[in-house]
């Protein structure tokens, strides 16, 4: 792929649909929403509306991590704060389908008004190649998401979709990612799923909770990014165990370190982390996150596990 010329004739088809109008862009990080983001502000620059919701369930720093990245990009970045609207509709939930369901449909309500708000006339989405192919497949009913919140393009609210990136595999929007300037920690993110640390909990997402897996997942990352997994993290069990503590037997948490190999999320093989490794893992997440007794590390393949937990 030429990837100089991808990025010349994309920034012109931008231009030549959107015009002089309003289109918004909603950022999560990824690499597919940075490209997509990028491609659009080179073309219409400030006529583009670029938001990222935050909602409670990303990574340490994530959020301020992304606004100062396209910031220095000359982009900038309106976060809207809807942890609290996230959390609440995860509360009481246990069932891993049930909590997906919940987060889908905040994030569709908060997005939705956000687009309502903007008066914009277009949305520019990261949808690639394999998103469009696992939709026809019934895999993702991720595709388009206009329609999802309920507005229908074609009926009435006047919106297009602008899908800049819908012929390119994972590999080609990085190559395009470092191409627009974007920094390694973009074009090379592991991914990370839609509802974030939700994937990662087992039983209820609480404020407490998130931050425990929260912290679990930044040592994970930490002492595994040299190996350059495909995606590793941390994961809270809802059982617990019998530990330690200042001489006394506490019955406390249990974490789960996954790192795993794929080439598309398809299948995975378990990494294998060397021994001493996994030791200081586990001595770090006990010793940095009190509520935690015990460390495993899980080596199930993808199939028959999944990557995330839910
Ligand atoms: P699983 O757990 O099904 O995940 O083996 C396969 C890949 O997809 C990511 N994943 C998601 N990505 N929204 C996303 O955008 C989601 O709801 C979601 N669930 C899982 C996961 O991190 C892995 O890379």
């Amino acid at each position: 792929m030429d990837v100089k010329r991808f990025i010349e004739e994309k920034i012109e088809e931008i231009k030549a649909t959107a015009g002089s109008e309003k289109t918004i862009s909603a950022l999560s990080g990824g690499v597919d929403s940075s490209t997509c983001t990028v491609l659009a502000h080179r073309a219409i620059g400030d006529n583009l509306k670029v938001i990222f919701i935050d909602d409670g369930l990303m990574r340490e720093d994530e959020p301020r991590e992304v606004k100062d990245i396209f910031a220095r990009l000359g982009i900038e970045v309106e976060v809207t704060d809807a942890q609290d609207e996230f959390i609440d509709v995860l509360r009481g939930k246990i069932d891993p389908e049930e909590k997906r369901k919940a987060f889908r449909n905040a994030f569709y309500t908060v997005f939705g008004q956000e687009v309502l708000r903007s008066q914009a006339r277009f949305l520019v989405q990261g949808t690639i190649a394999a998103d469009v192919i696992e939709t026809k497949g019934g895999v993702k009913t991720q595709h388009n998401i206009l329609e999802q919140i309920g507005i229908d393009p074609e009926k009435g609210y006047g919106f297009r979709v602008i899908e800049p990136l819908k012929e390119l595999f994972k590999h080609e929007v990085r190559e395009v990612a470092r191409e627009l300037g974007l920094p390694e920690g973009i074009h090379q993110r592991m991914p990370f799923p839609g509802p974030g640390l939700a994937t990662r909990i087992i039983g209820e997402v609480t404020p407490e909770r998130v931050m425990q897996v929260r912290k679990a997942t930044r040592i994970v990352e930490e002492e595994i990014e040299s190996f350059k997994p495909f995606q590793a993290f941390a994961v809270l069990l809802s059982d617990k165990g019998t530990g330690i503590e200042e001489g006394k037997r506490k019955f406390g948490d249990i974490i789960i370190v996954r790192s795993v190999e794929s080439k598309d999320a398809m299948t995975a093989e378990p990494t294998e982390v060397p021994w001493k490794n996994l030791r200081k893992i586990a001595e770090r997440i006990t010793s940095e996150i009190p509520e935690v007794v015990r460390v495993a590390y899980e080596i199930t393949s993808k199939p028959p596990a999944t990557i995330e937990y839910i």
